[in-house]
């Protein structure tokens, strides 16, 4: 693959590896500390891509919070906030949801034929940059590729597990950062970072721990390469 930007996967976990509690209603999981890192990280990036499930349940608005971040994007000649990117079968996106009225921000969707003609008009209609994949589920491979084309160099990925899990099968995720917070969820439904239909053990994925950074707050955060 050419044209394929640096991926990083970043996740909000529990002290017991689960990213939301069994309700899936997207939990606060980050601390104000670890929100202050994950903004930094978002104005760094080109992109930011999630799945769906977090799409449509949890309507991230995917946007930079802290102005003075904002602005020095503004000052190096880049859009106030990255692009949004979703990757959902079927993109029957509400069009009051935060995802498509927070910003200002270009938004890209990649979506299959389950998505109905006139919801594809509607989102062109809105301003967005949708493209349609045949099969199940959207290309990634295809995505990836074309977020690139677009002039897309720093990816990061905001989850879900199934979303996080399909890029680490394709070998698409150059950096994961996992940040740990103090707290338990339980619940052997609730999800995990990478919950799609797993790894053999001989294909788990292997780590190179890069960093640890531990936060007053009791939250850890490890970077990894891989
Ligand atoms: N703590 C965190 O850092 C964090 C971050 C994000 C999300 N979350 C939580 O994670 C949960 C949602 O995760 P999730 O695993 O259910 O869903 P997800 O990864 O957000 O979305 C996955 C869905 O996207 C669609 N999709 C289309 N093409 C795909 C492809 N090639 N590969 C993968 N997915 C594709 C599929 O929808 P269909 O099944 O409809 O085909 C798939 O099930 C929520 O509870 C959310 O709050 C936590």
């Amino acid at each position: 693959m050419t044209n394929v930007p640096y991926i990083t996967l970043n996740v909000a976990m529990t002290a017991d590896g689960k990213t939301d509690t069994i309700a899936r209603r997207g939990a606060l999981i980050s601390s104000p500390l670890d929100m202050m890192r994950v903004d930094q990280l978002r104005a760094a990036s080109d992109a930011i891509m999630v799945g769906g499930h977090t799409l449509l349940g949890d309507d991230p608005r995917l946007t930079v919070k802290t102005e003075s971040l904002r602005k020095a994007r503004l000052a190096a000649g880049k859009g106030e906030n990255p692009i949004k990117v979703g990757i959902i079968t079927n993109a029957d996106l509400n069009r009051n949801c935060r995802f498509l009225n927070n910003g200002p921000a270009k938004i890209v969707i990649f979506t299959t034929t389950k998505t109905a003609p006139e919801k594809i008009r509607e989102l062109r209609d809105l301003g967005v940059n949708v493209f349609v994949t045949e099969g199940l589920r959207v290309d990634l491979k295809k995505a990836i590729t074309q977020l690139g084309n677009l002039g897309v160099k720093e990816l990061l990925v905001e989850g879900g597990g199934t979303l996080n899990e399909e890029l680490l099968k394709l070998n698409l995720i150059n950096e994961i950062n996992i940040y740990i917070a103090p707290l338990i969820f339980g619940g052997s439904s609730a999800p995990t970072f990478a919950s799609s239909d797993g790894f053999e053990r001989e294909y788990a994925k292997q780590l190179k721990l890069d960093s640890i950074q531990q936060y007053d707050d009791d939250g850890l955060v490890l970077r990894y390469i891989i």
